[in-house]
């Protein structure tokens, strides 16, 4: 195992219900640290192209309706094999089949609103990233 970073968003569901330290708690008990984190608005376009692999997926406009139906807080995380931690911590993307004690099993009120993202590989962790941070925000 290395250490390494990955790519993380609190959701709309989540800044709507005040959630964004209870998350970020459980990431940092988890191991987790967060290197890089900024509250931000997205534009459709921003959605749009952050979500282009799923342009053709039949939730793709709602998809991008809602995660800029509000705020949200994009983070780099870092630590020992910080992709595969992450994704086993949020659970399931459907919270209907989310494991006990996972985010999303403990806050997403659907599969749209999942309370989290988080990259599912190292290399998209680096391109997603790189969409909204600059090397200089980020301080390990
Ligand atoms: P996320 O990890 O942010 O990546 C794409 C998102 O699409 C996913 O989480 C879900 O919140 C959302 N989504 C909405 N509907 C679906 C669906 N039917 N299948 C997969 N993802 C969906």
């Amino acid at each position: 195992m290395a250490t390494e970073r990955t790519f993380s968003i609190l959701k709309p569901d989540a800044t709507r219900r005040n959630l964004t330290g209870t998350i970020n708690a459980v990431f940092e008990e988890n191991g987790l640290r967060i290197v890089a984190q900024k509250r931000i608005h997205m534009s459709r376009a921003q959605a749009e192209t952050f979500y282009g692999v799923h342009r053709e997926r039949g939730f793709f406009n709602d998809l991008v309706g809602f995660m800029t139906s509000g705020p949200v807080v994009v983070q780099v995380l870092e630590g020992e094999d910080a992709v595969a931690k992450h994704r086993e911590i949020m659970g399931a993307t459907n919270p209907a089949n989310a494991a006990e004690g996972t985010i999303r099993k403990m806050f997403a009120e659907s599969i749209e609103a999942n309370s989290v993202h988080g990259s599912d590989s190292a290399e998209n962790a680096a391109t997603e990233i790189a969409y909204f941070f600059a090397g200089t925000d980020i301080v390990g």
